[in-house]
């Protein structure tokens, strides 16, 4: 376990999940593929440690996210959620971050209004040469994530994935086992083969 590890690990001491597990938060980070995403993968090259809680979502362009997505991310049971783009004026669809910040604005007020913290969601501009920037972001996430405890939708999101699911007995007859007649070859066919007989009638010409 590392520095990093160690803290988170030494933040969420206190919390713990019905299924009796100790509480690990999942932080989502839906990256921007020209900046944020080059900013993770430059992290890794350089080796800065950083929470292995953040699964992290490479989306072509901030702009793509609605806030349908980042809602759905929580229904799923994320702890926390960021969006990180290009700097304002370095999109490469000129207003893709503008997009964003306002979508990220608007479902912090939804998650408001649901009764979630509006802090377990943020965006974050994070250039494509910052790979340090990236792992304090998502180590910031990780702990916030941390302090604010387990996003109570977790545990439906436990109660609808992590039991199988209930299924009715087939109450259909069996069907019966499928017949097919033997496959005629055009050879066969020009040679003029007696006709076949198939459960489905006779094949003309073989
Ligand atoms: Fe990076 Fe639009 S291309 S935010």
């Amino acid at each position: 376990m590392n520095d990093t590890q160690a803290s988170h690990a030494a933040h969420g001491a206190g919390h713990e999940l019905e299924t009796g597990k100790a509480y690990e938060p999942k932080v989502v980070a839906y990256c921007c593929t020209y900046c944020a995403y080059t900013a993770a993968d430059l992290a890794g090259s350089m080796r800065l440690s950083y929470s292995p809680q953040v699964r992290i979502i490479k989306t072509l362009c901030t702009g793509k996210i609605d806030a349908l997505l980042l809602l759905k991310a929580f229904e799923e049971g994320a702890d926390a959620v960021f969006v990180a783009g290009c700097n304002i004026g370095d999109c490469h669809f000129l207003e893709g971050n503008l997009r964003a910040i306002q979508v990220v604005a608007h479902a912090k007020h939804l998650l408001a209004e649901i009764g979630l913290e509006p802090e377990r969601l943020e965006f974050f501009h994070i250039p494509a040469s910052a790979g340090p920037l990236f792992a304090q972001r998502a180590n910031q996430m990780v702990e916030r994530a941390m302090a604010l405890g387990p996003n109570p939708l977790r545990f439906s999101a436990h109660e609808k994935y992590g039991k199988k699911l209930q299924r009715e007995p087939d109450s259909h007859p069996a069907l019966p086992p499928a017949r097919f007649g033997r496959l005629v070859t055009e050879a066969e066919r020009e040679k003029g083969a007696t006709p076949v007989r198939t459960p489905e009638g006779t094949i003309p010409g073989a």
